[in-house]
């Protein structure tokens, strides 16, 4: 993309993976900016900081209206952006939706993919008693958290963990590669062939983190 990307954030809750994106949009040298924000949970958190980040915030509340509807309403609220970012938003997008964005739409899964997709993926990593768990940041594609993977990360599984901490601990993980991945995005350093994705980048960057929490 020539110029600086429109990024449109889909969100249903708290947010935190929003305030990420909207802390590195800030910095002028970040090659998108945050343009809208739209909720399908009223009331949710994720609103009050995308006010206090100064973005236009709205609610389109799933509820009431069919999926061909909501779909509309939310193509609609993001006819003016270049790249969509799903940030804690918990509804499934049909290709209704999705061709309006052909590789353009980003979700962060906290889980390494493709273990532990959909819902509640630490507490999925929990009882499959896996040694070591993550996040994935990807391009959506018509599947559950099936699309190209572009950055992941793990953390470890500790003794006595619970869906609670375990989540707690992928989530710093999950900050560090959702702008990551957006950057990669938006400047256009990212292509897909054969359902993979591949990533032009530079020195110093890896589609790997190795991220060593806190003891
Ligand atoms: C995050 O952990 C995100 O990865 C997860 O919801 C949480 C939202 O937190 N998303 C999914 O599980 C999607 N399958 P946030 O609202 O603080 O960003």
């Amino acid at each position: 993309m020539s110029r600086t990307a429109r990024v449109g954030v889909l969100v249903s809750g708290r947010g935190s993976n929003l305030q990420t994106l909207l802390d590195a949009a800030a910095d002028p040298w970040f090659p998108a900016d945050i343009t809208v924000v739209v909720s399908n949970v009223p009331g949710a958190f994720a609103l009050e900081r995308a006010a206090a980040a100064g973005v236009p915030a709205l609610t389109i509340d799933h509820r009431g209206r069919g999926r061909a509807e909501f779909e509309a309403e939310l193509l609609a609220a993001l006819s003016d952006v270049d790249i969509v970012c799903l940030a804690g938003f918990m509804r499934v997008l049909t290709p209704g939706f999705l061709n309006a964005f052909p590789n353009r739409v980003l979700n962060i899964h906290p889980a390494l993919l493709p273990a532990f997709p959909g819902l509640h993926g630490p507490a999925q990593a929990l009882a499959a008693g896996v040694t070591q768990a993550g996040a994935t940041c990807h391009l959506v594609d018509a599947g559950v958290d099936t699309g190209p993977i572009l950055a992941q990360g793990s953390v470890p599984v500790l003794p006595g963990d619970t869906e609670e901490s375990l989540a707690a601990r992928i989530l710093p993980l999950e900050h560090r590669l959702f702008p990551l991945g957006l950057r990669w995005l938006a400047e256009g350093r990212v292509t897909v062939t054969d359902r993979r994705a591949q990533v032009a980048l530079q020195p110093g960057e890896s589609r790997w983190l190795s991220f060593s929490p806190p003891a």
